[in-house]
């Protein structure tokens, strides 16, 4: 019998986790199948009791419903230090999150330790919650910088019991970039072709430039950075990983990461 899972979000439809999935479950040749929910925040908590009820092994949980969801769903240490979920697995009826792990693990597999390094994340969204929390727990030194610079200092504020981190405005962007060994996009800005908030002149080639954006898979920001001579790494990078930490959730199994990304790029 297939065992059903899913990601529930509003909006949905350009969702790459079940051409991702689907893909994993494929090549493990696992009777599984993933498919994408638009739930509107009205109906999320009779959707997930109704997956439940249905027998589904597992959510993935996406914007805007990662905050709210762990109001009803229990969390596990690492959402409820986040204040987020990404992942339910109803064999243990509790919430995950693997957007910390998975911006960790797409620098790892580039080659890049955070341990010690000075990290500037720029936004202080939900994702930044997430980034913040992954860095800070793997040693880094975390500046937040975003555009209401109150919200940076909220965040910082809320994560300071996990380690080095302080949170500031754009200004004198120019100077902040300069002193970060890694820079880490975590905000909308790239979205749309052309944007970008640090240019090449901003950078140097001893930098890591990590960009959450994925569509385009190929931004402003990391074409910039490649100009620059830096390394880069793109937003499908994260989007799998995080992507298969919630699969190790579900089945207890390491999915093959390379089906995986090459579904996500094929079907960004
Ligand atoms: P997510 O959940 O993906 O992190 P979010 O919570 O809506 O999304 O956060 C979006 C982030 O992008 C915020 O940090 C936002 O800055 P503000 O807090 O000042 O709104 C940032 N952002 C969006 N558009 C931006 C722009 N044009 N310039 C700079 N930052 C921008």
């Amino acid at each position: 019998m297939i065992t059903f899972y899913g990601v529930i979000g509003d909006p949905i439809e350009h969702s790459l986790s079940p051409a991702m999935h689907n893909a994993a479950f494929d090549a493990l040749g696992m009777d599984c199948y993933y498919g994408a929910f638009h739930v509107k925040g009205r109906f999320l908590y009779e959707a997930v009791n109704g997956a439940r009820c249905l027998g589904f092994g597992g959510l993935n949980v996406t914007v805007p419903h990662k905050e709210i969801i762990i109001r009803f769903v229990p969390a596990d240490e690492t959402s409820h230090d986040i204040g987020a979920a990404n992942t339910i697995d109803f064999k243990t009826n509790k919430a995950y999150n693997t957007d910390a792990s998975g911006a960790i693990a797409s620098l790892r597999d580039n080659g890049v330790s955070v341990k010690g390094k000075r990290v500037l994340v720029l936004g202080a969204g939900g994702a930044a919650r997430a980034v913040t929390y992954g860095l800070l727990k793997n040693g880094a030194a975390v500046t937040i910088a975003n555009r209401t610079a109150p919200k940076a200092a909220d965040l910082a504020a809320y994560m300071r019991e996990y380690g080095d981190v302080f949170g500031t405005g754009m200004d004198n962007l120019k100077e902040k970039v300069a002193i970060a060994d890694v820079i880490i996009n975590t905000t909308t800005v790239g979205l749309n072709e052309g944007e970008t908030l640090v240019t090449a002149d901003m950078l140097n080639e001893k930098q890591v430039v990590f960009d959450l954006v994925y569509r385009p898979v190929e931004t402003k920001l990391l074409r910039e950075a490649k100009l620059a001579g830096a390394k880069t790494i793109d937003g499908i990078t994260m989007l799998v990983r995080q992507g298969a930490l919630s699969f190790e959730v579900w089945t207890g199994v390491k999915p093959p990461l390379d089906a995986m990304e090459r579904s996500a790029r094929d079907a960004v």
